[in-house]
């Protein structure tokens, strides 16, 4: 039986457009509970300007906390990671699992990390030449994919291709719907282009559920294969920068899904509660 593989994104990217900033040790406990759900891959938080991004700041003190806490699973925590800055202080603190961010559309890559994608793709290479002093596992989000909340419906095929480059040097990468309108016909587009055949292993889908059309998505990668998926306890998130983006796809859902495709996994969660 085949496994599926979750990263729960739920403490950075769920919580990174909350209301209210929670606090360190809300952040922790919440960690904890969905770690001890055997939700045992989690995004833990960003160290991003806590200016734009103030629900993340001191993301370092929450990592550090879990990592104390629980010193044999340092690993299974990673830290969103935006430049220089913060894969230092990632890598100060014995952050062992980073995740570097880029887009396809430039009005979006503009508004999140004030560079335009050429410039974080160079970007990207320092950071990965900067990331061997310490051999981190990283992972590598690429946003707006399948549309862009500026620029409209984007062309993955055409799109990605100034990526493939840096594919390599990465143990994953995650492919963010980040508005939540991905459909069907653009996954399975994707997929039967084959442009990423080669990297298929380290592929993982990230959908947020603005209109309710990421269930559909993740039935459809399941049934072309795929078993790793981010998503959200109780599906919430969005990007700041994203106008209208809603949460990622709900953790319980990817697992009411893996369910029906007798996909294995270890978490436990009351699946009667989540439809
Ligand atoms: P910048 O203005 O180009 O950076 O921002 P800068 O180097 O000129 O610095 C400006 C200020 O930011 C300075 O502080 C720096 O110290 C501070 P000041 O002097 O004004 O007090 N700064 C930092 N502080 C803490 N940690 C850092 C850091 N870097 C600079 N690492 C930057 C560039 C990327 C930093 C900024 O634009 C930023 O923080 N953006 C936030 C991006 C973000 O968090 N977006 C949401 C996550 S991405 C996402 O949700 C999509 C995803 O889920 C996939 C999907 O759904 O598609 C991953
Ligand atoms: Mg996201």
């Amino acid at each position: 039986m085949a496994e599926l593989e979750i990263c729960e994104v739920g403490p950075r990217d769920g919580l990174q457009s909350a209301s209210r900033t929670l606090s360190v040790a809300e952040r922790v406990s919440f960690i904890q509970g969905l770690y001890d759900c055997g939700l045992k891959k989690i995004e833990v938080g960003s160290l991003v300007n806590p200016k734009l991004v103030p629900t993340m700041a001191d993301s370092d003190e929450v990592f550090s906390t879990v990592c104390d806490a629980a010193p044999t699973n340092r690993d299974n925590f990673s830290l969103l990671i935006p430049n220089e800055k913060g894969l230092s202080r990632a890598l100060e603190i014995g952050c062992t699992s980073v995740a570097f961010f880029t887009a396809t559309s430039e009005t979006f890559s503009k508004k999140n990390i004030n560079r335009s994608v050429g410039e974080s793709l160079e970007d990207l290479r320092h950071l990965m030449q900067h990331a061997k002093e310490k051999n981190p596992r990283i992972r590598l989000y690429i946003s707006t994919v399948f549309d862009c909340a500026y620029e409209g419906m984007k062309q993955p095929e055409k799109d990605l291709i100034a990526f493939l480059p840096l594919f390599d040097a990465v143990d994953e990468i995650s492919l963010g719907d980040t508005t939540g309108k991905a459909t069907a016909q653009q996954v399975k587009a994707l997929v039967e282009s084959r442009l990423l055949e080669s990297w298929r292993q380290k592929l993982w889908w990230h959908f947020h559920d603005t209109y309710a059309l990421a269930e559909d998505n993740v039935s459809l990668a399941m049934d072309l294969g795929f078993t790793r998926f981010d998503s959200s306890a109780g599906g919430i998130g969005g990007c700041p920068f994203s106008p209208g983006a809603k949460g990622n796809v709900a953790t319980e859902k990817v697992l009411a899904v893996a369910a029906v495709k007798g996909l294995s996994h270890s978490v436990r969660l009351p699946l009667a509660s989540v439809r």
